[in-house]
């Protein structure tokens, strides 16, 4: 049909398809600010105003859309400058975007800014509950909505014309900053949450900062994310925001039961199909084993995949692949294929697995075991690490707990899908445009599957909307990889939604044994974990995840005493298949799976023992000076080698947090459990102390370039990906510090296999550390050449004789003891054409031999309605040492969104199964993840401390904020109504069976 359409005040004539939705005709023309989360109206990133009202455009019709006005995020504002032709510049939603930090991996953000403008254009003077309500139809999975909420106040404090505050106002925190009684930000008089935030545009964290930092510049300082702008205006940064004349479109056929034998395959109708170019199953394909895990060589893991195999192993698995002209095409071809199955008997229940009549999943001759893995016993891997002697710590016990514990598969749920382009270049060489946080590994892994040479094989990494672990997967490149190979065609292939929930990667359910050791005054003895952990069908991250679960949870308490010289410490662990879909990498990367039982378990061991839960705590906590336990024990598969904890800021995590959630007034204070006139309602009160690690030591690298410009700009060139988390902000602070010039100055690229040195990619939360120590290294080595070139400069000019190592780099000058100096531009045109001519420039690598933790307390308050069942999540909060904080902005970011997507984990995500295995939850209606307005307050406070590994003293933030909100969290409910839940998710369900249990009394006496 022919349609007429006024987008943007512009007219558009198009002839479409009747069912084409207005998402696809606006993207087909360019539009590409509108974006695909969903296909069912759930995720809102496609939001467009429709007449001055959102509308989700994926589930409306083009053709519904005619005679309306129609406005995408293109029309709403753009940079000052174009050339020499001036526009009115952003817009001041855009602005207060960029500015509060609300902009992570900006995949929701052109929809969050369309929403909101609707709403100042009806209410200027928003509340925040407004603003919440509206940004409500918009799913963000990175931010915890915090900042975007107050970037919307303070955009409409602007466009009020009123004075707002300037963002950077850091408020660091002196060592007292709290003190126990006073209100505090989000509490009311009596330290009662609810109550707002004293100003209501104010996005900074507390910081309490480290000495080491109070002479930098740049590092410390709340800079704007350096892709913030293009995300703001929609620009076509991503994967998806890419044609090419003649592309195809990809579609997979995947299994509709869990485990069988493909008995026949016949494409030949689909095939027939006009518009259909390829399909392929795997009998067109070679038969290349290989691990789908994007981690560094040799994988830490079984190989036990196939592009495409004759059997399948869950609901989901791959069939065959089509390449086609639309999309609805492909979709037509996949009816087309015909299939016959043999079914096999299935493995469902993870204690199944490793019996000895257990159906096998993986039969195949080619399989390649890695450490303990027998495919035989259906055994992904094994672990069994012991530190000390356990059985003599258990022998010299007073007391003894054992409890049992679970935790769900869950998923990363980014609002991105997985999409990756793949074609021909003029050279013969398939270039692989792909959202993935591992380039380089992809890059690797994939050249045996697609028979080719590395050398042959290019992968670029545009813009990620949000990964999580998700893209540290080869998940999806190879199919339209293949398709190219065989069409000699470009091809497009992007999951569906409900593709992410069947067929793409989940966090490793578990269930978890701890038996724990204590003397009477509350040292432990001996701790030891045993984990029966579900890798599905695939062991992708089977060893390197759970070994995490013990490597980081069960490092934190080593006893105290001759226990703390020689702790006493088991983790024990069985990664087994199943037929469900393969579980993987996912922030927090197996931690968060040992932090829920660990501090469950401790929180009741301290009250069965009636000791302080902090105190006892912390007593038995690892302190800075100690050996890491685990150091000499284990290390994903390679050699461990002795680690030394030179940072920790645990027990000044303890007492900021402790102080700044009101702790001694509200924990075992009867009055405030109880909430005058909701009989029905008792608050609790609840806390958990973690750690993670920084990097995998000894094995991953990043790399980094950096080259001078004539006009003192710098192009720097890094492998690491930045997935929405702000890395690629910080290598610029820690370039712009070593090199004395603003951030603007430096020109980030990041990644493309072909132009930026290797990294291993986003994972382990090491990019601030690793990447960013290769950046300082890249840096110092420029940076050296311009202070040689500065002094010859002005030495010839001022007949002094100044050496190199004299001259500082500051505000864009190089300037002498003397104060002679020479600007940055001045020495980048004399470099390049005046004399001596040279292109300063540096490459640099790191890798760490160390893999500091950072540590955290984090605290949780609730309110459970005892006749419902109902938990309240009233307030998270979180001190944190991160060592030195780069960007306070974005690292709060990080906190927040880690502790929104660790709130579901806690209370209400969870991928659940039937009884042939197939998946319950398909979309976001079904899988739910917290929107803006059902958050809890947040807090972050940093407590600072110098990581001398670093050399801007930094460790990881990314991951931690995952791992203590559960458990806090369920402490919390306990200490609101005596309930215990030992396996997540805290659902209303679970807490009113066990209190119609105790058939608990409403009487408020
Ligand atoms: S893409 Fe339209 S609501 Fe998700
Ligand atoms: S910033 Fe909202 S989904 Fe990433």
């Amino acid at each position: 049909m022919r349609l007429n359409l006024l987008i943007n005040h512009d007219k558009h004539e198009m002839e479409i398809d009747p069912g084409t939705s207005l998402l696809k005709a606006l993207r087909s023309l360019g539009y590409f600010g509108v974006k695909h989360g969903c296909e069912t109206g759930e995720c809102g990133a496609c939001t467009v105003l429709l007449d001055g009202k959102p509308v989700n455009s994926c589930v409306y019709l083009a053709a519904q859309a005619e005679g309306h006005s129609i406005e995408t995020i293109e029309s709403i504002g753009q940079h000052p400058l174009q050339g020499w032709k001036r526009t009115e510049g952003f817009h001041p939603l855009q602005q207060a975007f960029v500015d509060s930090g609300a902009i992570q991996c900006g995949y929701c953000t052109p929809a969050q800014i369309l929403a909101a403008k609707a709403l100042l254009e009806r209410v200027p003077n928003p509340s925040e509950e407004d603003v919440r309500e509206q940004l409500a139809g918009v799913l963000c999975r990175c931010t915890g909505y915090l900042k975007p909420v107050k970037a919307v106040l303070r955009a409409a404090t602007m466009a009020r014309g009123e004075v707002v505050e300037p963002i950077d106002s850091l408020i660091p925190a002196p060592p007292d900053w709290f003190s126990e009684g006073e209100a505090h930000p989000g509490q009311d008089e009596a330290g009662y949450p609810g109550a707002d935030l004293p100003t209501q545009t104010q996005v900074m964290p507390r910081v309490q900062v480290t000495p080491e930092t109070k002479a930098w510049q740049r590092v410390g300082k709340p800079e704007p994310k350096v892709d913030a702008i293009k995300l703001a205006q929609g620009k076509p940064a991503f994967t998806a925001d890419f044609e090419m004349r003649g592309m195809l479109v990809a579609k997979v056929l995947h299994s509709p039961i869990a485990h069988a034998r493909i008995k026949m395959i016949d494409a030949s109708q689909a095939l027939a199909l006009s518009g259909v170019a390829a399909v392929l199953t795997w009998k067109d394909i070679p038969r290349v084993i290989y691990s789908t895990a994007g981690q560094s060589d040799p994988i830490p893991g079984p190989l036990d995949s196939f592009s495409l195999d004759n059997k399948v192993r869950f609901v989901g698995d791959r069939v065959a692949f089509v390449a086609a002209e639309s999309e609805e095409i492909a979709n037509r071809a996949l009816e087309l294929i015909k299939v016959e199955y043999e079914a096999l008997p299935t493995v469902l229940e993870p204690s199944d697995a490793l019996k000895s009549r257990a159906p096998q999943l993986h039969d195949e001759p080619e399989y390649v075991n890695f450490g303990e893995s027998d495919p035989t016993r259906n055994l992904a891997a094994q672990i069994r690490i012991d530190i000390g002697d356990v059985d003599k710590g258990f022998e010299e016990a007073d007391h003894i707990f054992e409890h049992e514990y679970e935790v769900p598969k869950v998923q990363q749920a980014h609002i991105e899908p997985h999409v990756a382009v793949t074609y021909w270049d003029e050279d013969d060489r398939l270039v692989i445009r792909t959202s993935t946080q591992v380039p380089f590994h992809a890059r690797r892994q994939l050249a045996p599957v697609l028979d080719l040479p590395i050398k042959r094989i290019r992968v670029v990494k545009p813009r990620i909307g949000g990964g999580f672990g998700g893209k540290q997967e080869i998940l999806i490149e190879d199919v339209p990889a293949h398709l190219t190979i065989a069409t000699g065609r470009p091809v497009f292939y992007e999951y569906t939604r409900e593709e992410e929930f069947m067929a793409s990667r989940s966090r490793h359910p578990m269930r978890v044994r701890l038996r724990t050791g204590l003397k009477a005054d509350g040292t432990i003895t001996a701790n030891a974990m045993y984990a029966l952990s579900d890798t599905g069908a695939y062991g992708c991250h089977a060893l390197t995840v759970t070994g995490n679960t013990g490597h980081k949870a069960m490092t934190l308490y080593v006893g105290d005493g001759p226990y703390r010289l020689s702790p006493n410490i088991r983790f024990y662990a069985d990664v087994v298949y199943t037929n469900h879909p393969p579980a993987g990498a996912y922030r927090g990367y197996g931690v968060p799976q040992g932090f829920w039982p660990l501090e469950r378990h401790m929180e009741k061991i301290a009250r069965e023992m009636n000791l302080d839960p902090l105190e006892f705590r912390l007593k038995n906590a690892l302190r800075q000076g100690e050996l890491h336990p685990f150091s000499t024990a284990w290390s994903e598969g390679r050699e461990p080698r002795p680690e030394i904890i030179q940072s920790c800021g645990l027990e000044e995590c303890v007492s900021q947090g402790k102080a700044a959630i009101n702790w001694d007034r509200k924990f075992r204070n009867p009055v405030w459990h109880l909430i005058p006139d909701k009989p029905f309602a008792r608050r609790g009160i609840g806390v958990a102390l973690v750690m993670q690690g920084t990097a995998i030591p000894y094995l991953d690298m990043g790399g980094a370039s950096i080259k001078m410009n004539e006009d003192g700009s710098f192009n720097l060139l890094v492998g690491a990906t930045d997935l929405g988390t702000g890395s690629d902000t910080v290598l610029a602070q820690m370039a712009a510090e070593v090199l004395g010039v603003p951030v603007d100055d430096i020109l980030v690229y990041s990644s493309d296999t072909d132009f930026t040195p290797f990294d291993k990619g986003a994972y382990a939360s090491s990019t601030t550390y690793i990447s960013g120590a290769a950046v300082v290294r890249t840096a110092r080595k420029v940076a050296e050449r311009i202070r040689i070139r500065a002094a010859g400069i002005l030495n010839e000019e001022n007949a002094t004789n100044f050496k190199p190592d004299e001259i500082r780099l500051v505000d864009r000058l190089a300037v002498a003891p003397d104060g002679n100096r020479v600007t940055m531009s001045e020495i980048g045109h004399h470099a390049l054409h005046h004399a001596d001519q040279e292109q300063i420039m540096g490459v640099g690598s790191y890798m760490s031999p160390v893999a500091p933790p950072p540590f955290a307390a984090q605290f949780a308050e609730v309110t459970v309605d005892v006749e419902t069942g109902q938990v309240v999540v009233d307030k998270l909060l979180m001190a944190v040492d991160s060592g030195v904080i780069v960007n306070p902005i974005t690292a709060s970011g990080q906190i927040e969104g880690g502790m929104t997507q660790a709130l579901g984990y806690a209370v209400c995500e969870e991928m659940q199964y039937d009884g042939e295995g197939r998946p319950r939850e398909r979309d976001f209606r079904n899988y739910h993840i917290f929107q803006a307005h059902e958050m809890p307050d947040l807090m972050t406070i940093f407590i600072e401390t110098f990581e001398p590994s670093h050399p801007f003293g930094v460790k990881a933030v990314a991951e931690i904020p995952m791992d203590g909100v559960a458990p806090a969290v369920g402490n919390a409910v306990f200490d609101a109504c005596e309930v215990e839940i030992d396996a997540i998710p805290i659902t209303p369900e679970k807490v009113w069976r066990v209190l119609a249990q105790m058939d608990v009394s409403l009487n408020n006496d």
